[in-house]
C-alpha cells in the first residue's frame, strides 16, 4: 500500500494545472463514447478502439480539444466503458445538445465532427435520440 503523503498545497496547484491543461473551463460541447467496453455488446472491442482512436486523432488535427484564440472554446472527449445503450454502437452522445448517434464509426464521426460541431447541424440519419438536458437551478455557494 502507497502510504506517501502529498502535500494539499501540491494536490491544488496540480489540480488547477490540470484544469489549466485541459481547457475545462472552456468547454463548449462534450462527447462521449462507448469504446473499447470491458464487456463489448454494441461493437467489437475493435471497431470500439478505431473509432475512439479516430474521434481523439481529428479533434487534436483540428484543434478543437483545445481553446484557441480564434476560438476560446474547446470539444472535450471521453471514453466511456458502457453507454448502457448496448446496441447498434459505437454510441457517442454529444453534449450539452443531448443528441445520441448510432454507429459512429470513423466516416459517421467525421460528418459528426464536421456537420455538428463545426456547423451546429445534426447528422440525423444517425441520431436515435435527442434530449438535450434540462436548465437547472444556478448553484449556490454556502458559506
Ligand atoms: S457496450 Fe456500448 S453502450 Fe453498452
Amino acid at each position: 500500500m502507497n502510504t506517501t503523503q502529498i502535500p494539499q498545497t501540491s494536490n491544488e496547484e496540480f489540480l488547477a494545472s490540470r484544469v489549466q491543461k485541459l481547457g475545462l473551463q472552456d468547454i463548449q460541447r462534450h462527447l462521449l463514447i462507448c469504446a473499447d467496453p470491458s464487456k463489448p455488446i454494441c461493437c467489437s472491442q475493435a471497431e470500439g478502439i478505431v473509432a475512439w482512436d479516430y474521434l481523439k486523432r481529428r479533434l487534436q488535427e483540428l484543434k478543437l480539444d483545445v481553446p484557441q484564440i480564434d476560438r476560446p472554446s474547446c470539444v472535450f472527449r471521453t471514453k466511456a466503458n458502457c453507454l448502457r445503450v448496448c446496441t447498434q454502437g459505437p454510441i457517442l452522445v454529444v453534449y450539452p445538445d443531448g443528441v445520441w448517434y448510432r454507429a459512429t464509426t470513423p466516416e459517421v464521426i467525421e460528418r459528426i465532427i464536421q456537420e455538428h460541431l463545426l456547423n451546429n447541424q445534426i447528422v440525423q440519419e444517425y441520431v436515435f435520440l435527442t434530449h438535450p438536458l434540462p436548465q437547472t437551478q444556478p448553484m449556490i455557494d454556502l458559506p
